[in-house]
């Protein structure tokens, strides 16, 4: 019998409680214990930790969020912390840890390996920018959703003959935003990757209301640069030194009604996108990320991240998985824009 922990971090996102019912369904036949580690790497900090049985993954597949809670706490901020994850992962007993995350707790993840303990990655972001996998569960449901909010914008937008500014997630990429933006139709789509012109978005907006369309839909990434940086809503910084983004949408609104003349509204998607059931999508690829990682623990495979490639799952090289993100490149956006309006 082997004991796996399994522990999900940082934001959450839709599809995590299909990863956590694979891990549990693939392992208990084999003889294997599973321990649910509570809130991200501070549960293993604390020793915060639940049996995961049959019985605990029983109606979870649909459900949205995390059964275990997650946490944006990072144990190598403080050299105590970073002893006490690896004390307390002795003392369980665990024959590996199954860490379920995104760029910062797959980069503890990685620590962690090279430190010689037995770990498995499992790509976790509803950004979408985790290199080494093409696509992470959590991205899909969250550009639904969004779809879906574009798509009612537009007729209220319409009916008024005014200018909507969405703004979505995406700290350091654009992938929900292209989607989203590409998916519902919008009129011009920023992202993190290229820095904002707002000229240029005034005069596509000037072009439609010459062609006699007096509304637009503008998709933003909350990531988006101003010429004078990112939007934040505070100077404040989380345990990996990230600052709470949020406001770009507002702060464009502002500036091109003051420039075109358009009514001009905006809204802020915020957490809503990682919120509520996942997407069929996202359910099968959760599923899917959890059986290869399930496979990965009982194989021994420390030291890699379950990916999807190509349309196939396989491990690669942690490091490698968090050495950088994946953003948008170019010529996406550039293909994007023959879409615009
Ligand atoms: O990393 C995913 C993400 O949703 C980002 O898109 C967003 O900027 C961030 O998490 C929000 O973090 P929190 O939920 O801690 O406010």
């Amino acid at each position: 019998m082997k004991t796996f922990g399994i522990l999900t971090g940082g934001g959450d996102a839709p599809g995590l409680n299909a990863v956590i019912r694979a891990i549990v369904r693939r392992s208990l036949p084999r003889g294997h214990r599973i321990v649910g580690i509570r809130h991200g790497w501070r549960g293993l900090m604390e020793m915060e930790t639940v049996e995961l049985d049959a019985a605990a993954t029983t109606g979870i597949l649909h459900r949205g969020g995390t059964i275990l809670g997650t946490s944006r706490t990072n144990p190598y901020k403080k050299d105590d912390d970073a002893r006490r994850v690896e004390a307390n992962f002795k003392q369980l007993g665990l024959t590996a840890l199954i860490a379920i995350g995104g760029e910062d707790t797959l980069g503890v993840a990685a620590k962690l390996s090279a430190a010689g303990f037995p770990v498995v990655g499992v790509p976790k972001t509803i950004d979408n920018d985790l290199a080494g996998t093409d696509t992470t569960f959590g991205f899909d449901t969250a550009v639904s959703i969004a779809t879906e909010a574009i798509d009612r914008l537009h007729s209220t937008a319409e009916s008024h003959d005014r200018v909507i500014v969405c703004e979505v997630m995406g700290r350091h990429a654009g992938w929900i935003a292209l989607h989203a933006g590409m998916a519902g139709g919008a009129d011009f789509i920023l992202i993190p990757e290229r820095p904002v012109d707002v000229a240029a978005v005034c005069a596509a907006i000037a072009r439609r209301k010459e062609r006699g369309v007096h509304f637009s839909i503008i998709v933003a990434a909350e990531g988006a640069m101003l010429p004078e940086g990112e939007v934040k809503k505070s100077a404040d910084t989380d345990a990996f030194g990230h600052v709470k983004l949020g406001g770009i949408g507002e702060r464009l609104a502002r500036e091109i009604e003051s420039r075109t003349g358009s009514e001009t509204r905006s809204v802020q998607l915020g957490h809503v996108q990682r919120g509520g059931t996942p997407t069929a999508f996202d359910r099968w690829l959760g599923s899917r990320y959890g059986l290869l990682a399930a496979d990965m623990a009982h194989e021994g495979a420390f030291g890699k991240m379950a990916a999807y490639r190509g349309g196939a799952f396989i491990p690669v090289p942690l490091a490698e998985a968090v050495a950088s993100l994946k953003t948008v490149p170019d010529d996406l956006i550039d293909l994007a824009s023959a879409l615009f309006a």
